[in-house]
């Protein structure tokens, strides 16, 4: 049988929110869920159901839109976690179970004070207790790849005896090598008799860098799922990033000679969503979708592509997602169709309602900036499909700074209906920025973190910011768009406290 399918498994909301800071609101995780449905991905882990009511509710709302990728929670080999994910996937068309239990001497010595077969005792239960309701099981012998060989076998066999379909094999501290990690695989295949009976997958983080590579040596050694995260986003230094994955199987195909399901063209418009909801930054020289992954500056390179783009480029830009950069997109005059045509040949689907308030946005900036790029447009839908109406929100801002004159800030905003408007002065127009919106909201947080960097090109492009606070204790990430670096810092600030206040909510629940 021809076995060249690899099936994609992404964990972006489950290990890719374990990212330190990368919290994401409910909506933003259902939106994300609704674009890797789009991306073509075969499974989404949705989340840790039992680990917090919001967790549990996000999973749940995923669960209830996902129709075509299957639906899946993670568990530990507990009863009360297994009983949580069967609730929390119940709506989904298609949905799996992921329990896991840690296998290497090291976990078992110093976490669990456990022997081999106490805990070849509790994979087996958790797997018969799971099995009696879900037929779709995937175990995860945590640390794998530091377990010793023997005893790994053991336990994969005894649990697909149970009715596990899928066998993952994480290299949870990200410490092993390609070869190894192949051998690993290969060890699988050839010492677990009932093998044929589960598809084996892989889980490789990026500790040392090698994420990508270790999970490409375990299907080149059989495993046929791989499970990843947009961006590489993840616990630590994050996991193995599903582009760079996919588009390694897809643009090496002669290689590899293994597909996936995955519609490489979204990757893009996956790649800033993912970075908007975590705040997380994706780096310009980032594999496939940094913004300098298609760039030539060299001038003999330029020289070559314009001969033959072939000479110095193995992808199309298109293939991935990128933006053409077609000059002027829409400018000023420019009117509601052709704004609306422009958003559908972005992929975006918005309702009238979605259409009116971005046009809106897309008229303010259109008399701010002479030329708006795709960027732009993708800028102002991301930040409409996110905007919370009971939240804070800026509706105005006046400053005045310069070299002899104290900055002084005066923030107009709309908190929950109700107009507040404050003043304060600070050490740079930032710092009076966010000191104004501080007494307005009442809110106390302390900047951890800003940063900058445009959104599109020419002098007049639209500055981003993204922000780290922290709010009792707890850290959250901030974005925001606009000409005006000021106006752009706010909204960062103000985007970063309405995420602490849901948070807030959602830990109330
Ligand atoms: O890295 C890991 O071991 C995990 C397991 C829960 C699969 O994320
Ligand atoms: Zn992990």
């Amino acid at each position: 049988m021809k076995n060249d399918k690899v099936y994609i498994f992404d964990t972006t909301l489950r290990d890719g929110e374990q990212a330190p800071g990368a919290t994401m609101t409910q909506k933003e995780k259902l939106e994300i869920a609704f674009g890797l449905e789009r991306l073509g991905v075969d499974i989404i882990e949705a989340g840790f159901p039992i680990s917090s009511k919001g967790d549990f509710d996000s999973v749940l709302e995923v669960a209830k839109h996902i129709k075509k990728s299957y639906v899946c929670g993670l568990a530990r080999s507990i009863t009360k976690d297994i009983d949580a994910v069967i609730d929390a996937v119940k709506p989904a068309k298609h949905k799996r179970i992921h329990i896991f239990l840690a296998t290497s001497k090291i976990h078992l010595e110093h976490k669990f004070k456990k022997s081999q077969d106490q805990i070849l005792d509790m994979a087996i239960a958790a797997v018969r207790y799971a099995r009696k309701r879900m037929d779709n099981i995937e175990f995860s012998p945590e640390d794998a790849s530091r377990t010793e060989k023997e005893f790994l076998y053991r336990v994969l066999e005894a649990v697909i005896k149970e009715g596990a379909t899928t066998v993952n094999i994480p290299d949870t501290v990200g410490y092993s090598t390609p070869a190894e990690y192949g051998a690993v695989i290969k060890g699988i295949c050839d010492n677990v008799p009932n093998i044929n009976k589960a598809i084996i997958s892989t889980h490789c983080h990026d500790d040392l860098g090698l994420g990508v590579a270790n999970s490409l040596a375990g299907v080149l050694n059989g495993a046929r799922q791989i499970e990843c995260t947009i961006n590489g986003i993840g616990e630590r230094a994050g996991n193995a990033s599903m582009e760079e994955i996919v588009m390694a199987i897809k643009t090496r195909a002669d290689y590899f000679k293994l597909n996936t399901q995955i519609k490489t063209e979204e990757f893009y418009r996956m790649s800033r969503m993912v970075s908007k909801a975590t705040g997380f930054l994706v780096p310009p020289n980032k594999a496939i979708v940094g913004s300098n992954a298609f760039r030539h500056e060299s001038g003999i390179h330029q020289d070559g592509m314009l001969k033959e783009r072939r000479t110095y480029e193995i992808m199309n830009p298109e293939d991935v997602g990128v933006p053409k950069h077609e000059g002027l997109v829409l400018g000023k005059h420019s009117g509601r169709h052709a704004f609306s045509d422009r958003l559908k040949r972005l992929g975006f689907k918005l309702n009238e309602s979605g259409i009116d308030a971005a046009f809106v946005q897309f008229k303010d900036l259109a008399d701010k900036k002479k030329e708006i790029y795709d960027e732009d447009l993708i800028a102002i839908v991301e930040d409409n499909v996110t905007q919370n109406k009971e939240t804070i929100r800026l509706k105005n801002l006046v400053y005045t700074s310069g070299s002899h004159v104290k900055p002084s800030v005066t923030v107009t905003l709309d908190i929950k209906g109700k107009t507040v408007v404050k003043e304060s002065t600070g050490d740079g127009p930032v710092d009076a920025c966010y000191k104004a919106i501080a007494t307005a909201t009442k809110i106390k947080a302390s900047l951890l973190d800003y940063s900058i960097q445009s959104v599109s090109q020419g002098d007049d492009a639209q500055g981003e910011v993204r922000v780290k606070i922290s709010v009792d204790e707890k850290t959250v990430l901030g974005r925001g768009a606009s000409t005006d670096i000021i106006e752009a810092s706010a909204k960062a600030y103000i985007y970063a406290i309405n995420k602490a206040l849901m948070n807030k909510e959602r830990m109330k629940k």
